[in-house]
């Protein structure tokens, strides 16, 4: 079988690898699956517009994300229990981005603990993505361990007070076997035994509060981050209550089905946030040019999520960075062509177009 070009191929061969419920869990969104479609659609309602005679002998994808370098604007986002599709799930996953030189983060409810990531790669830039469990004693040891295991920043993800209604898995009857070993999951429920998507949202607190965030990012020694958000209201309450950083995103379509793409929500946070924190994105990214066309209206860089877990898929740690390094050639390219030597030098004036939306 020759080797996948570009990360459509490897998602197509992770499909066919993968045992159905589990490739459900990683392939669903919520509900008819409109948000889901719609991230990566979205893309292709805009124009790259490519200004020539720049010199281009020298085009670097490498930019900075919280003051820490990195080799592309791509950053790994959290997905939970990598375990699933390769033995070494979230070590691998660390190690891959580590060699592509970019941050992986490790979701809340990994399949690995904060501290066994640092200990197999300790060099690798690493962010922690938090879930504020319901019982606070979790969650405070998750943090404790995320500051003590050398992690540089925490994103508390929002959007998930409850899980989405993911049909997928309620068709395959998924649940996460317990001999998964989920560090995070099996301390909040107080056991290893098999569980729902359901059980383990409803360990979430849904009584989180913007004042429950402004304590945490004003007590946390490293910046907080916050994961989940599609309005400008909540962007400048965000920089209001002390973010470091906004990943606008919808989850990859897992939660609220009907949300916009978070492509289309990206402006608006922008706009709100007037430069006063970063502000990435995530939701479809599988190209370099839905890349750049992000960096064009205002992320500072992204996240993907299912790309580089297809490569975990199909190939354990090669496979994760092989999709990564696709990512950045696509991303090196693009830029070369569009008359950018830098991701900096992306502006709004390198796209046109967007979602004709009715009055
Ligand atoms: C299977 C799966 C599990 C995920 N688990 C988490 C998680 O534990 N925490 C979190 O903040 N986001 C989680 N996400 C959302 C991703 O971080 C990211 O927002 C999303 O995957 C981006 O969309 P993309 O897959 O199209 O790149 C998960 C996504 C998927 C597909």
């Amino acid at each position: 079988m020759p080797e996948p070009v570009n990360v459509w191929e490897y998602e197509q061969l992770a499909a066919e690898r993968l045992e159905p419920g589990v490739h459900g869990y990683f392939a669903g969104g919520a509900g008819d699956e409109r948000t889901l479609r719609e991230n990566v659609a979205a893309f292709s309602q805009w124009r790259l517009r490519p200004r020539v005679l720049v010199d281009v002998s020298e085009v670097t994808a490498a930019t900075t994300v919280l003051g820490a370098e990195l080799s592309l604007p791509v950053l790994v986002a959290p997905v939970a229990f990598q375990r699933l599709v390769d033995p070494d799930g979230e070590v691998a996953m660390a190690r891959a981005a580590a060699a592509a030189g970019t941050v992986m983060c490790l979701s809340a409810i990994a399949s690995s603990r904060p501290s066994e990531l640092a200990a197999e790669c300790p060099a690798a830039p690493r962010w922690f993505q938090l879930y504020c469990f319901r019982d606070r004693g979790v969650t405070r040891a998750l943090i404790d361990e995320a500051v003590e295991s050398g992690f540089d920043a925490i994103a508390l993800t929002v959007d998930a007070p409850r899980a989405g209604r993911r049909e997928r898995d309620l068709r395959t009857g998924f649940e996460i076997p317990g001999e998964l070993g989920a560090p995070a999951v099996a301390a909040a429920i107080g056991a290893e035994r098999s569980v729902s998507i359901q059980e383990v949202f409803s360990l979430v607190d849904a009584s989180l509060g913007w004042d429950d965030f402004g304590e945490l990012a004003g007590s946390c020694s490293l910046p907080v981050v916050l994961k989940g958000v599609h309005t400008g209201e909540d962007a400048r309450l965000a920089v209001q209550h002390g973010a470091a950083g906004i990943v606008v995103s919808n989850h990859g379509g897992r939660q609220l089905d009907g949300v916009p793409a978070a492509l289309e929500m990206l402006p608006e946070v922008v706009a709100a946030v007037e430069g006063r924190c970063e502000v990435l994105m995530d939701g479809g990214i599988r190209r370099g040019t839905d890349v750049v066309t992000a960096l064009a209206l205002g992320a500072r860089a992204v996240l993907a999520g299912r790309a580089p877990l297809w490569g975990l898929a199909v190939g354990g740690e090669a496979g994760a960075l092989r999709v990564l390094q696709i990512l950045r050639s696509e991303v090196e390219l693009a830029l070369t062509l569009l008359g950018c030597p830098s991701p900096c030098a992306v502006r709004v004036e390198h796209v046109r177009g967007g979602p004709r939306l009715d009055p």
